[in-house]
């Protein structure tokens, strides 16, 4: 169901350094982020006004433009900051933030070196991803046609603009046949992740997840490694084939905006989610409403 349309909402938008009225935000129709894809953005939720491990998005956004050729003119820090400006400005506590960076539009070709790198930040308050009843039960997932390209063919590294086109077409076909979302498989036909997700199996104890090696490697995915083998339950990272899924019990996806959701169906295969998938949800949330140690020491003073 259509709500507001993103360019109608109101509030605040940081844009190249200033806070514009989110109806200014604008860009021109020739900047070459538009026409050749050099654009790169992050996904980051605030959880009680923090932003969860927003270093590391904000190194992410850096590396991402590096891959692409150019760089962010604001510093890490400077972007952290920026994010907390634009949580306060708008009275938002939790809420989805999206910084984006791309080349203006000075040149207009493939190559274009000296364009403005231009960057902005946007938040909006967003629950959840999916349909919170269907993700406790567990969401149902498709297989993608297209596959995660190889890595020598594309910088799959970068949280590129780019790279979300054949995430939208898969995600669209999906929804299409009435699944949640779509699972990619890789340039080798290997379990990859879905189109704005990673994915997770169980099977007897332990938890296994595709190599990060042709595809993003989430913050998300990172943390509940992390947490899996705090709990003492053993993650094995390893290059996973569609047919292992017939074996698998429980399933899940990671991602900032999916946060931990359970996986009932893959294409033909079946899945319970049970106490893995609880207890990784369970965990999660405990971590990302706890606040970074400088924030508790600046409420407690
Ligand atoms: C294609 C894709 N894979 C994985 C992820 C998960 O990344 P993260 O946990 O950093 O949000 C995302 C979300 O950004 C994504 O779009």
């Amino acid at each position: 169901m259509a709500g507001v349309p993103f360019d109608s909402m109101t509030g605040k938008i940081w844009y190249n350094g200033d806070l514009v009225d989110w109806s200014d935000a604008k860009l021109h129709v020739l900047s070459h982020g538009l026409h050749y894809g050099s654009c790169v953005f992050e996904g980051e939720r605030a959880y009680g006004g923090v932003v969860f491990k927003s270093r590391e998005h904000s190194i992410r956004l850096h590396e991402s433009a590096r891959l692409l050729d150019f760089s962010v003119p604001y510093s890490a820090e400077e972007i952290d900051e920026a994010k907390k400006l634009v949580l306060e400005v708008n009275g938002f506590s939790d809420a989805y933030l999206r910084p984006v960076a791309w080349r203006g539009s000075e040149m207009m070709g493939v190559a274009a070196q000296t364009n403005r790198i231009n960057v902005a930040i946007a938040a909006w308050e967003w629950p959840s991803y999916f349909d919170p009843a269907q993700r406790l039960k567990g969401i149902r997932l498709d297989i993608a046609e297209y596959r995660r390209p190889d890595p020598r063919t594309a910088p799959s590294r970068s949280k590129a603009a780019g790279l979300y086109m054949i995430c939208t077409i898969s995600k669209h076909q999906a929804e299409r046949k009435g699944y949640a979302d779509a699972l990619m498989l890789d340039w080798q036909d290997r379990v990859a992740e879905c189109t704005g997700a990673n994915v997770f199996f169980t099977k007897d104890g332990a938890i296994h997840t595709p190599t990060a090696d042709c595809f993003l490697d989430g913050i998300t995915r990172q943390t509940v490694i992390d947490l899996a083998r705090r709990r003492g339950i053993d993650v094995v990272e390893r290059r996973i084939l569609p047919a292992e899924m017939e074996d698998f019990e429980e399933c899940f996806i990671t991602g900032t905006a999916a946060e931990v959701t359970p996986v009932g169906e893959i294409g033909p295969y079946k899945f319970a989610p049970g106490e893995v998938c609880r207890v990784m949800f369970e965990d999660y949330m405990a971590e990302v409403q706890q606040k970074p140690a400088a924030s508790r020491k600046s409420e407690a003073a």
